[in-house]
């Protein structure tokens, strides 16, 4: 699985998303959350996700990890139906929880606990490397209780990171940082995300804030409010680094803004 999705062309879908709708079942009446939606993120893309409070935007996202399953459609990664978790796709959430009483090398380790072919000294090495790729070298031995929010949410990409995954999904993950922390942590990720060195092929963000998206995204998919179906997609061709007082940026906010109100 892993090679054929490195073998693909720039640009080509990794994930696909095909006509999917979702019903909960609340007190067994069913509760219509997502529509015929049907999306793709490429490789090298970073897409963005984004509606209106409450529309679906989490439930999509576990949708396309495996986690939820979908009433109708389907979800491909790289042509292979997903029908539960899959090792090649992970999720960072707005707060991940770290174990208190395991440094932030083991948080990390623990996410590679299930692979029993590698040895405790490559689990080590993968987790220090993820550690370091998200710029906490020398916090190795550090307990969760003595980091800053912006470090936690580090370890937990780091986490996320170690297992090596090639489509990273993530539910505002900046959302409950501070502004310039948040800043820091978005030019990061996108750093990992186009390092061709780590194994990252496609990111999905869950985001409701529009400056954030125009600032990362390729592409930004907006979801109707419930039940949602696709109310508009834009491929933002802005240069990077984006000048975010650039009036080309603004107006991409507006556009999107426009969409969500
Ligand atoms: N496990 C569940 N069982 C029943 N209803 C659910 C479940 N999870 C979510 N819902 C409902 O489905 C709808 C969509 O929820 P979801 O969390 O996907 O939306 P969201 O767009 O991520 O919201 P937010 O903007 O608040 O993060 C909401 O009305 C929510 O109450
Ligand atoms: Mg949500």
């Amino acid at each position: 699985m892993a090679t054929t999705l490195a073998q693909l062309p720039a640009g080509s879908p990794v994930v696909t998303v095909d006509h999917v709708s979702l019903n909960y079942f609340n007190d067994k009446e069913p509760l219509p959350v997502l529509v015929d939606v049907s999306m793709t993120a490429g490789k090298d893309e970073f897409v963005a996700l984004t509606g209106p409070s409450g529309c679906g935007k989490s439930t999509l996202l576990r949708i396309i990890s495996g986690l939820n399953k979908a009433s109708a459609g389907t979800v491909k990664i790289g042509g292979a139906e997903v029908t539960g978790p899959r090792p090649e796709i992970t999720m960072v959430f707005q707060n991940f929880v770290l174990l208190p009483w395991r440094t932030a090398l083991e948080n990390v380790m623990f996410a590679l606990s299930s692979r029993r072919e590698l040895s405790e000294a490559q689990k080590k090495d993968k987790a220090s490397k993820a550690l370091e790729e998200c710029g906490l070298s020398g916090f190795e031995n550090v307990y969760p209780g003595e980091l800053s929010g912006g470090m936690k949410q580090r370890v937990g990409v780091a986490r996320a990171l170690a297992t090596e995954p090639e489509v990273m999904l993530m539910d505002e993950p900046f959302s409950s940082l501070d502004d310039l922390t948040a800043e820091r942590l978005r030019k990061d990720i996108y750093a990992l995300l186009i390092n061709p060195t780590t194994s990252i092929k496609t990111v999905i963000m869950v985001s409701h804030n529009v400056e954030e998206i125009i600032e990362l995204a390729d592409k930004v998919v907006v979801l109707s409010s419930r039940p949602a179906h696709v109310a508009g997609e834009f491929t933002i061709d802005l240069p990077r680094p984006r000048n975010k007082k650039s009036p080309e940026f603004f107006s991409w906010v507006d556009k999107v803004y426009s969409l969500l109100s």
